[in-house]
């Protein structure tokens, strides 16, 4: 498999997997979009690695490059990055590629949803987390106050999933995406338990299949009216874990930890046999992601955190469990049936 398409209500994604795949973009852009200019947004850690190798395989492009990190996320950069589209006489018929983590992807899909009514997006996630979710699938956004909170469903026209990428990818960062990984094979894909368990993964096989698990959910629901929620499997717990520590757990490892209070629950629901989330937690090991909250966390804490979450969205929480490898089901329960469950 070299190409998965994304069909959704707000466009279609080619999402294709090659490594050194720069060349294909640029192929593809030269045979559908002839003369349209390019804008490369990146950031500062990207841009210091790849900054040469784009300039060469889009010559003329006009780059932007914005402050790593999530605090870029906002809506400050998005209008220094349009004021420079403007300036630059950027129009309706140009393409902005996104090249970087989660947090360009978003950034860059945000803009190129908005600027002069939207133009072409093409994304180029270089960090494991957004080559398996963030970059697929059309969620784009900034935050303000809380994350994500201005966005648009946006899908990028092409994504390319290159594994050489990972090379230069810091390995904590790594693992961060790995625990998304291990998210599809807990919930949609248990063939991926054999992949992980490898001594080496096999880059391109987990890419692929991450791809295909994300893109048939994202077919079917893609604004998230029921079936999508599926993807927030350990991502109830996992988010009130990353805001509570101030972002010092990278949402990979909050997300890993928000696993294991999935597998709790599943089981006092009487939902889970005990090797299913043993399954889990032995993957999660092996790749030294952690199972427990820090030292310092205080449960009642998250209760809160989710308590204050619901506000924004109803009543009830649709939670995920996966009652066996491969399989998910959502159970609809209150702050307070959930704090009780995970006792
Ligand atoms: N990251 C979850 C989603 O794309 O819906």
């Amino acid at each position: 498999m070299d190409k998965i398409n994304l069909n959704t209500p707000a466009g279609n994604s080619s999402i294709i997997f090659q490594e050194d795949g720069l060349q294909a973009v640029k192929k593809w852009i030269d045979d559908k979009y002839p003369s349209s200019r390019i804008v490369i947004i990146t950031d500062t850690n990207v841009g210091a690695i790849y900054q040469t190798q784009l300039a060469n395989t889009f010559s003329g492009a006009l780059a932007l490059s914005v402050q790593a990190g999530e605090n870029t996320k906002r809506l400050a950069s998005v209008k220094q990055l349009a004021t420079e589209l403007i300036n630059d006489e950027i129009t309706r018929s140009d393409i902005i590629i996104g090249v970087g983590g989660g947090m360009v992807t978003d950034l860059a899909g945000f803009i190129a949803s908005i600027y002069m009514r939207g133009i072409t997006f093409i994304a180029i996630p270089t960090s494991l987390l957004a080559m398996v979710d963030a970059a697929i699938g059309g969620k784009t956004g900034v935050n303000l106050e809380a994350k994500n909170i201005l966005g648009t469903f946006y899908p990028a026209e092409l994504i390319l999933l290159d594994p050489l990428f990972l090379n230069s990818l810091p390995d904590r960062e790594f693992k961060n995406g790995l625990a998304e990984v291990i998210k599809y094979a807990a919930t949609l894909d248990s063939s991926l338990v054999e992949d992980l368990m490898k001594d080496e993964v096999e880059l391109l096989t987990i890419l692929q299949k991450s791809a295909q698990a994300k893109t048939k959910i994202v077919n079917d629901d893609f604004k998230e009216s029921g079936l999508r929620k599926v993807l927030n499997f350990g991502h109830t717990f996992g988010h009130a874990i990353e805001s509570i520590s101030e972002y010092q757990l990278l949402h990979g490892e909050a997300v890993a930890i928000g696993m294991i209070y999935a597998n709790k629950v599943a089981q006092n629901l009487n939902k889970q046999a005990p090797e299913v989330g043993d399954k889990i937690k032995e993957l999660l090991d092996k790749y030294h992601l952690p199972t427990e909250i820090p030292s310092g966390f205080r449960v009642e804490d998250l209760v809160e955190f989710i308590k204050k979450d619901k506000k924004r969205s109803g009543d009830k929480i649709t939670f995920v469990i996966a009652p066996e490898m491969g399989k998910y089901e959502m159970v609809e329960l209150s702050a307070e049936e959930l704090i009780k469950l995970i006792q």
